[in-house]
Protein backbone atom coordinates (compact mmCIF):
# COMPACT_ATOMS: atom_id res chain seq x y z
CA UNK A 1 0.00 0.00 0.00
CA UNK A 2 1.47 3.40 -1.12
CA UNK A 3 -0.13 6.50 -0.07
CA UNK A 4 0.49 8.81 -3.02
CA UNK A 5 1.72 7.99 -6.36
CA UNK A 6 5.41 9.60 -5.45
CA UNK A 7 6.29 7.11 -3.10
CA UNK A 8 5.83 4.28 -5.10
CA UNK A 9 9.56 2.84 -5.99
CA UNK A 10 11.05 3.71 -9.36
CA UNK A 11 12.79 0.63 -10.33
CA UNK A 12 9.99 -2.13 -9.72
CA UNK A 13 7.02 -2.59 -11.93
CA UNK A 14 4.96 -4.98 -9.97
CA UNK A 15 1.87 -7.78 -11.54
CA UNK A 16 -0.60 -5.84 -10.48
CA UNK A 17 -1.02 -1.69 -9.68
CA UNK A 18 -4.09 -0.54 -8.13
CA UNK A 19 -5.23 3.13 -8.55
CA UNK A 20 -7.37 3.93 -5.16
CA UNK A 21 -8.85 7.81 -5.68
CA UNK A 22 -12.39 6.92 -3.38
CA UNK A 23 -13.04 10.87 -3.77
CA UNK A 24 -13.69 10.67 -6.71
CA UNK A 25 -11.47 9.71 -9.86
CA UNK A 26 -11.63 5.81 -9.44
CA UNK A 27 -15.40 6.06 -8.85
CA UNK A 28 -16.58 7.92 -11.80
CA UNK A 29 -14.01 5.89 -14.00
CA UNK A 30 -16.07 2.72 -12.45
CA UNK A 31 -19.64 4.24 -12.72
CA UNK A 32 -18.57 5.57 -16.47
CA UNK A 33 -17.60 1.68 -17.09
CA UNK A 34 -20.70 0.03 -15.38
CA UNK A 35 -22.94 2.30 -17.73
CA UNK A 36 -21.91 1.22 -20.61
CA UNK A 37 -18.77 3.63 -21.21
CA UNK A 38 -16.80 2.53 -24.09
CA UNK A 39 -13.65 3.14 -22.28
CA UNK A 40 -11.97 5.86 -19.90
CA UNK A 41 -8.91 7.01 -21.15
CA UNK A 42 -7.33 9.38 -18.04
CA UNK A 43 -4.27 11.95 -18.54
CA UNK A 44 -2.59 14.14 -16.16
CA UNK A 45 -2.69 16.58 -18.77
CA UNK A 46 -5.75 19.31 -19.83
CA UNK A 47 -3.75 20.21 -23.17
CA UNK A 48 -3.01 16.75 -24.33
CA UNK A 49 -6.60 15.53 -23.39
CA UNK A 50 -7.97 17.74 -25.67
CA UNK A 51 -5.16 17.07 -28.01
CA UNK A 52 -5.99 13.18 -28.36
CA UNK A 53 -10.26 13.39 -27.87
CA UNK A 54 -10.47 15.76 -31.20
CA UNK A 55 -9.53 12.89 -33.49
CA UNK A 56 -12.12 11.62 -32.07
CA UNK A 57 -15.75 11.62 -33.68
CA UNK A 58 -17.41 14.43 -31.30
CA UNK A 59 -20.78 11.86 -30.81
CA UNK A 60 -18.30 9.26 -29.44
CA UNK A 61 -16.47 10.90 -26.96
CA UNK A 62 -17.14 13.19 -23.49
CA UNK A 63 -14.59 15.56 -22.02
CA UNK A 64 -14.11 15.91 -18.30
CA UNK A 65 -12.46 17.89 -16.58
CA UNK A 66 -11.56 18.89 -12.41
CA UNK A 67 -9.21 20.73 -10.90
CA UNK A 68 -9.64 21.49 -6.98
CA UNK A 69 -12.60 19.62 -6.96
CA UNK A 70 -14.10 21.79 -9.40
CA UNK A 71 -15.01 21.42 -12.98
CA UNK A 72 -12.74 23.05 -15.88
CA UNK A 73 -14.51 25.53 -18.18
CA UNK A 74 -15.33 24.40 -21.41
CA UNK A 75 -15.47 20.59 -20.34
CA UNK A 76 -18.96 18.54 -20.74
CA UNK A 77 -18.12 17.29 -17.48
CA UNK A 78 -16.70 17.36 -13.82
CA UNK A 79 -15.50 14.48 -12.10
CA UNK A 80 -19.09 13.42 -10.30
CA UNK A 81 -19.99 10.11 -10.85
CA UNK A 82 -23.42 11.05 -10.32
CA UNK A 83 -23.59 13.20 -14.00
CA UNK A 84 -22.43 9.62 -15.46
CA UNK A 85 -25.74 8.23 -16.48
CA UNK A 86 -26.21 5.54 -19.06
CA UNK A 87 -28.24 7.73 -21.36
CA UNK A 88 -25.38 9.95 -21.25
CA UNK A 89 -22.14 8.03 -21.03
CA UNK A 90 -23.02 4.52 -23.36
CA UNK A 91 -20.90 3.74 -26.11
CA UNK A 92 -18.85 6.81 -25.46
CA UNK A 93 -15.38 7.16 -24.32
CA UNK A 94 -14.69 9.28 -21.35
CA UNK A 95 -11.68 11.35 -21.82
CA UNK A 96 -10.69 12.77 -18.17
CA UNK A 97 -7.89 14.69 -16.50
CA UNK A 98 -8.40 15.29 -12.58
CA UNK A 99 -5.96 16.69 -9.82
CA UNK A 100 -4.66 13.47 -8.47
CA UNK A 101 -6.31 10.14 -9.50
CA UNK A 102 -5.46 10.23 -13.62
CA UNK A 103 -2.37 11.21 -12.12
CA UNK A 104 -1.82 7.84 -10.06
CA UNK A 105 -3.14 6.06 -12.88
CA UNK A 106 -0.52 7.16 -15.37
CA UNK A 107 2.09 7.20 -12.96
CA UNK A 108 1.86 2.83 -12.51
CA UNK A 109 0.72 2.04 -16.17
CA UNK A 110 3.68 0.36 -16.79
CA UNK A 111 2.60 -2.69 -14.09
CA UNK A 112 1.57 -5.83 -15.90
CA UNK A 113 -1.87 -5.27 -15.07
CA UNK A 114 -3.34 -1.64 -13.68
CA UNK A 115 -6.76 -1.50 -12.19
CA UNK A 116 -9.03 1.34 -10.78
CA UNK A 117 -10.36 0.57 -7.34
CA UNK A 118 -12.85 2.77 -4.90
CA UNK A 119 -15.35 0.84 -2.38
CA UNK A 120 -18.04 1.21 -4.66
CA UNK A 121 -16.44 -1.42 -6.89
CA UNK A 122 -14.75 -3.33 -3.86
CA UNK A 123 -15.89 -6.86 -4.45
CA UNK A 124 -14.83 -6.98 -8.01
CA UNK A 125 -11.52 -5.78 -7.38
CA UNK A 126 -11.06 -8.53 -4.71
CA UNK A 127 -12.48 -11.31 -7.08
CA UNK A 128 -9.59 -10.55 -9.34
CA UNK A 129 -6.73 -10.39 -6.85
CA UNK A 130 -8.28 -14.10 -5.41
CA UNK A 131 -8.86 -15.67 -8.86
CA UNK A 132 -5.33 -14.17 -10.82
CA UNK A 133 -3.37 -14.38 -6.98
CA UNK A 134 -0.41 -11.90 -8.66
CA UNK A 135 2.54 -11.87 -7.06
CA UNK A 136 3.24 -8.23 -6.67
CA UNK A 137 0.60 -5.95 -5.71
CA UNK A 138 0.54 -2.19 -5.24
CA UNK A 139 -2.26 -0.05 -4.01
CA UNK A 140 -1.61 3.36 -4.69
CA UNK A 141 -3.76 5.98 -2.78
CA UNK A 142 -4.01 9.16 -4.66
CA UNK A 143 -3.97 11.57 -1.98
CA UNK A 144 -3.89 15.13 -2.19
CA UNK A 145 -0.86 16.88 -4.19
CA UNK A 146 1.32 14.48 -2.88
CA UNK A 147 -0.52 14.15 0.39
CA UNK A 148 -1.90 11.46 2.56
CA UNK A 149 -5.79 10.36 1.86
CA UNK A 150 -7.55 9.18 4.75
CA UNK A 151 -10.26 7.34 2.62
CA UNK A 152 -8.12 6.13 -0.11
CA UNK A 153 -6.18 4.20 2.82
CA UNK A 154 -9.37 3.13 4.37
CA UNK A 155 -9.96 1.25 0.24
CA UNK A 156 -6.49 0.01 1.10
CA UNK A 157 -7.63 -1.95 3.61
CA UNK A 158 -10.78 -2.44 3.08
CA UNK A 159 -9.03 -4.30 -0.31
CA UNK A 160 -6.50 -6.00 1.73
CA UNK A 161 -9.26 -7.34 4.66
CA UNK A 162 -11.55 -8.83 1.85
CA UNK A 163 -8.88 -11.09 0.09
CA UNK A 164 -7.26 -12.13 3.40
CA UNK A 165 -11.42 -13.00 4.59
CA UNK A 166 -12.02 -14.74 0.60
CA UNK A 167 -8.59 -16.45 1.27
CA UNK A 168 -8.98 -17.68 4.85
CA UNK A 169 -5.61 -15.66 5.57
CA UNK A 170 -6.42 -14.29 9.40
CA UNK A 171 -5.71 -11.15 9.30
CA UNK A 172 -3.81 -10.67 12.69
CA UNK A 173 -1.36 -13.35 10.90
CA UNK A 174 -0.39 -10.49 8.89
CA UNK A 175 3.22 -8.96 9.59
CA UNK A 176 5.96 -7.79 7.84
CA UNK A 177 3.93 -5.06 5.70
CA UNK A 178 3.18 -1.90 7.80
CA UNK A 179 1.33 -0.05 5.56
CA UNK A 180 -1.13 -3.02 5.15
CA UNK A 181 -1.75 -3.67 8.37
CA UNK A 182 -2.00 -0.23 9.29
CA UNK A 183 -4.62 0.15 6.34
CA UNK A 184 -6.60 -2.81 7.59
CA UNK A 185 -6.47 -1.46 10.83
CA UNK A 186 -7.78 1.78 9.54
CA UNK A 187 -10.45 0.04 7.39
CA UNK A 188 -11.74 -1.54 10.48
CA UNK A 189 -12.31 1.50 12.22
CA UNK A 190 -14.35 3.18 10.02
CA UNK A 191 -15.93 0.23 8.76
CA UNK A 192 -19.38 0.54 9.90
CA UNK A 193 -19.39 4.86 9.39
CA UNK A 194 -17.79 5.45 5.47
CA UNK A 195 -20.07 7.71 5.20
CA UNK A 196 -18.92 9.44 8.31
CA UNK A 197 -15.11 8.77 7.65
CA UNK A 198 -15.77 10.88 4.01
CA UNK A 199 -16.93 13.74 5.90
CA UNK A 200 -14.38 13.50 8.58
CA UNK A 201 -11.66 13.22 5.62
CA UNK A 202 -9.91 16.53 3.94
CA UNK A 203 -11.09 15.80 0.63
CA UNK A 204 -14.47 15.24 1.75
CA UNK A 205 -14.54 18.46 3.26
CA UNK A 206 -13.29 20.58 0.30
CA UNK A 207 -16.13 18.78 -1.32
CA UNK A 208 -18.53 19.61 0.97
CA UNK A 209 -17.51 23.25 0.13
CA UNK A 210 -18.58 22.54 -2.83
CA UNK A 211 -21.70 21.29 -2.52
CA UNK A 212 -21.09 17.72 -3.11
CA UNK A 213 -22.92 15.81 -0.71
CA UNK A 214 -24.39 13.39 -2.79
CA UNK A 215 -21.30 12.28 -4.53
CA UNK A 216 -19.94 11.21 -0.67
CA UNK A 217 -22.82 9.60 0.14
CA UNK A 218 -22.90 7.94 -3.29
CA UNK A 219 -18.82 6.82 -3.14
CA UNK A 220 -18.91 5.49 0.21
CA UNK A 221 -21.31 2.70 -0.58
CA UNK A 222 -19.49 -0.57 -0.60
CA UNK A 223 -19.09 -3.41 -3.24
CA UNK A 224 -22.80 -1.65 -5.55
CA UNK A 225 -20.94 -1.95 -8.94
CA UNK A 226 -20.15 -5.17 -10.29
CA UNK A 227 -17.66 -3.45 -12.14
CA UNK A 228 -13.53 -4.37 -12.88
CA UNK A 229 -11.53 -1.07 -14.79
CA UNK A 230 -8.16 -2.81 -16.24
CA UNK A 231 -5.90 -0.91 -18.72
CA UNK A 232 -6.29 -2.36 -22.06
CA UNK A 233 -3.26 0.09 -23.88
CA UNK A 234 -1.45 2.77 -21.62
CA UNK A 235 -4.11 5.41 -20.14
CA UNK A 236 -7.27 3.48 -21.25
CA UNK A 237 -9.38 1.31 -18.82
CA UNK A 238 -12.26 -0.69 -19.93
CA UNK A 239 -14.49 -3.26 -18.52
CA UNK A 240 -12.68 -6.23 -17.65
CA UNK A 241 -14.79 -9.51 -18.99
C1 LIG B 1 -8.65 13.90 -7.90
O1 LIG B 1 -8.23 13.30 -8.90
O2 LIG B 1 -7.95 14.57 -7.18
C2 LIG B 1 -10.07 13.83 -7.50
O3 LIG B 1 -10.75 12.81 -8.03
C3 LIG B 1 -10.67 15.12 -7.10
C4 LIG B 1 -12.18 15.19 -7.15
O4 LIG B 1 -12.72 15.52 -8.19
O5 LIG B 1 -12.84 14.93 -6.16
Amino acid sequence: VYHTPELTPNLEVPDCAIAVDVLRATSTIATVLAAGGEAVQVFSDLEKLIQVSEQWHPEKRLRAGERGGGKVPGFELGNSPLDCTSELVDGRRLFISTTNGTRTLQRIQDAKAVLAAALINRASVVRYLVDKQPETVWIVGSGWEGTYSLEDTVCAGAIAYSVCKEMNIPVEKIAGNDEVVGAIALYSYWEDNLLGLLHHASHGQRLLRLNCVEDLKYCSQTDVLDVLPIQHEPGVLKKYV
